[in-house]
């Protein structure tokens, strides 16, 4: 063979070489970004706020929307709804919201940036069942003094329609309310921290 003249089997043996190299290279360099970006983007697709459009919901009913895997609730609640909070303080566990779990924005009387639409995480501060909805006036089941309300039927815990928890059942805190804005009239983003706009 003379000086000129290329070994092909060596050639191919380098050019699979560089290949090889390039290939290992692309790894190593894709690799720290993969894992860096991973687990923020799972933790964004897992804790990413929810719209709600609550265009159709009435006075009177409840909708619910999932966030962050848990059942978030929306009452439009009527005037004689909001009229029975007040004179319920007396039965309440945590009537003003001092220990239970709320943003600034709705630690008020009635648990929310706009009085008639009430937004709860519907599980239960016991041992986390999902509560009913019990709008209903005094039922059989639930007695005469009953308003209106939450009703968890694992252990008997009541809330009223701010998600306040009365005295004498196991719950021991109110039924927290998430971080929320309105997006519009008809529309509220669940899980925003960016507060009461
Ligand atoms: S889980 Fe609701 S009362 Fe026990």
């Amino acid at each position: 063979m003379s000086g000129n003249e290329v070994n092909p089997s060596r050639r191919r043996f380098l050019t699979a070489a560089t290949t090889v190299v390039g290939g290992v290279g692309v790894a190593f360099a894709l690799v720290p970004f993969i894992s860096s970006m991973q687990p923020s983007a799972k933790a964004r697709a897992a804790g990413a706020p929810v719209r709600a459009d609550i265009s159709k919901l009435e006075p009177g009913q409840m909708i619910r929307v999932k966030w962050r895997g848990k059942p978030v609730w929306i009452v439009d609640r009527t005037p004689e709804m909001l009229d029975t909070l007040p004179t319920l303080d007396s039965q309440l566990r945590d009537p003003q919201s001092d220990h239970s779990e709320q943003p600034d924005y709705a630690k008020n009387g009635y648990r929310s940036i706009k009085p008639k639409y009430l937004i709860l995480i519907g599980i239960c501060t016991h041992l986390g069942c999902s509560p009913t909805f019990r709008p209903d006036i005094a039922p059989a089941d639930l007695g005469k003094e009953w308003k209106g309300g939450f009703f968890c039927p694992c252990h008997g815990s009541r809330f009223d329609l701010a998600g306040r928890v009365f005295t004498g059942v196991p719950a021991p805190l109110n039924l927290p309310v998430p971080p929320h804005r309105y997006l519009s009239e008809t529309e509220i983003l669940i899980g925003d921290e960016g507060g009461a706009a």
